[in-house]
């Protein structure tokens, strides 16, 4: 068998002790698969006297992952520390400049300085992957770069961050209302103690935002993915969906637009209705679940664990195991300067039927206003629900309604007319409607 791949390993919590877990248990087929064994030659973390559970004695302790860039015997760093800057990107800079490959897991580093990056790879000729960055343990970005490779994309969506997914299906299982679920997925380990990027749908835009550069050739814009989270949907939208047909999930779109003069890269991160005979409705839990559609594939559902120690390691030692035979393709599936650089697209144009929902005081004329609205800014409405007083609208009426299909403009164009009218209490929540 060939030498072994002497490999690196910066950062050693949930991500980075899970492969080393991996890389122990499964050596041999491993070695088999990779046509040479993996050597994990030295790792990095923060406190060298943390209790892992894992034995570390075998591993040269750096205290500075950044030597990892210069050391000799290092063909490979892995990267398991996370944030977008800080010592991350110090860490990938040096390593893709001292021709080193680098496998991450790092999506807030790949969504904002992925393109530099790959750059910094192709310039060394080494590899730079990230699979786990997307998804977690399902191979989306291999499934999207190789497997997909012949088709034109013009559409991806789906699921992408399991803690918002969790809630979402929490809500919808037990009736309970956000902040309640949120605090009981923190207890139990899904959440973040600061949870903000998760419910706030910042991690799902960072995933989006690479996938969509994978799956149409285009230039990373996570700055233009329009991002709407979790933390406004109430379970009276929650039962209220149900009572419709549908689901609530938050879900990442991303999409080659050609309504307008030139083609735009739409990308939109949003609490959605689905409907519940849609792949996407019955999602539960910590799941993630991407939909690709190509010219010549026609639809592609990819599902499974988005997040967790072994799923995400598992993506980490694919990349390990792909560098270790040779490959080291371009991160973006087309060298970084072919990437095309689509300016974003606005969603005005975009046809589709929407749920909104207003809360409103209690007094007469305030639905004539709301519908006046929708009727000046040419939006038919298929359904109207008013409920009666809830806790969540403190004492105020829920309304909501379903428009029929048409522009997303009349939409936005009718929240303008009622944007400080005293006829609406709080900023209205819109989803868009999935499946029909
Ligand atoms: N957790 C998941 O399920 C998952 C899924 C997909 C992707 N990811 C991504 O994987 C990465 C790691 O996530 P994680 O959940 O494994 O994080 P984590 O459990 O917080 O682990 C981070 C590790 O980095 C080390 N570290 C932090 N700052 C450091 C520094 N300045 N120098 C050296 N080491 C440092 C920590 O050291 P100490 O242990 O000594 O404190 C810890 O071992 C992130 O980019 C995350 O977005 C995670």
């Amino acid at each position: 068998m060939a030498e072994p791949l002497n490999i690196a390993l910066a950062g050693l919590g949930t991500v980075g002790s899970g492969v080393v877990r991996l890389i122990e248990t499964n050596a041999e087929l491993i070695a088999r698969r990779a046509r040479r064994p993996i050597r994990i030659a030295a790792v990095s973390a923060r406190d060298r006297g943390k209790d892992r559970g894992i034995d570390l004695s075998a591993y040269h302790w750096l205290d500075d992952p950044a030597e990892m860039a210069t050391r000799p015997d290092i063909e490979v760093v892995v990267e398991t520390v996370g944030g977008s800057d800080g010592p991350a990107l110090t860490l990938a800079r040096k390593a893709l400049g001292s021709g080193k490959s680098f496998v991450t897991a790092n999506k807030a580093m790949i969504a904002h300085h992925g393109l530099e990056l790959a750059a910094a790879a192709e310039n060394s000729a080494v590899a730079l992957k990230f699979e786990a960055a997307v998804a977690g343990g399902i191979p989306v970005i291999k499934g999207l770069s190789e497997g997909a490779a012949a088709n034109a994309i013009e559409r991806v969506y789906g699921i992408l961050n399991g803690t918002c997914n969790y809630i979402l299906s929490t809500m919808e299982d037990t009736g309970r209302d956000f902040a309640d679920v949120l605090g009981d997925a923190q207890r139990m380990g899904y959440a973040e103690a600061d949870p903000t990027f998760d419910i706030e749908g910042v991690d799902a835009a960072h995933k989006l935002s690479i996938l969509a550069s994978i799956a149409f050739g285009t230039r990373l814009r996570f700055d233009a993915v329009e991002t709407t989270g979790i933390s406004g949907v109430l379970a009276a939208d929650i039962a209220q969906a149900r009572a419709l047909g549908y689901v609530i999930r938050l879900i990442g779109t991303a999409e080659i637009d050609r309504g307008g003069a030139q083609p735009g890269l739409f990308q939109r991160v949003r609490p959605h209705l689905v409907r519940c005979d849609h792949p996407l409705a019955s999602v539960d839990g910590a799941t993630n679940a991407v939909v690709a559609e190509g010219n010549f594939m026609g639809r592609l559902l990819f599902q499974g664990a988005g997040a967790g120690e072994g799923p995400t390691a598992s993506a980490v030692v694919a990349d390990i195991i792909d560098i270790a035979r040779g490959e080291k393709g371009p991160a973006f599936s087309m060298p970084s300067q072919e990437l095309e650089a689509l300016e974003p697209a606005s969603s005005g144009h975009r046809i589709g039927r929407s749920y909104l929902r207003f809360i409103v005081p209690d007094r007469p004329g305030v639905l004539a206003e709301i519908t006046a609205a929708m009727r000046d800014a040419g939006v038919s409405i298929e359904s109207f629900i008013q409920k009666g007083r809830g806790d969540e609208a403190g004492g105020e009426v829920i309304v909501a309604l379903v428009t029929h299909e048409g522009p997303e403009a009349g939409v936005r164009d009718a929240l303008r007319i009622l944007e400080g009218s005293d006829s609406v209490a709080k900023p209205p929540l819109v989803m868009q409607i999935i499946g029909g």
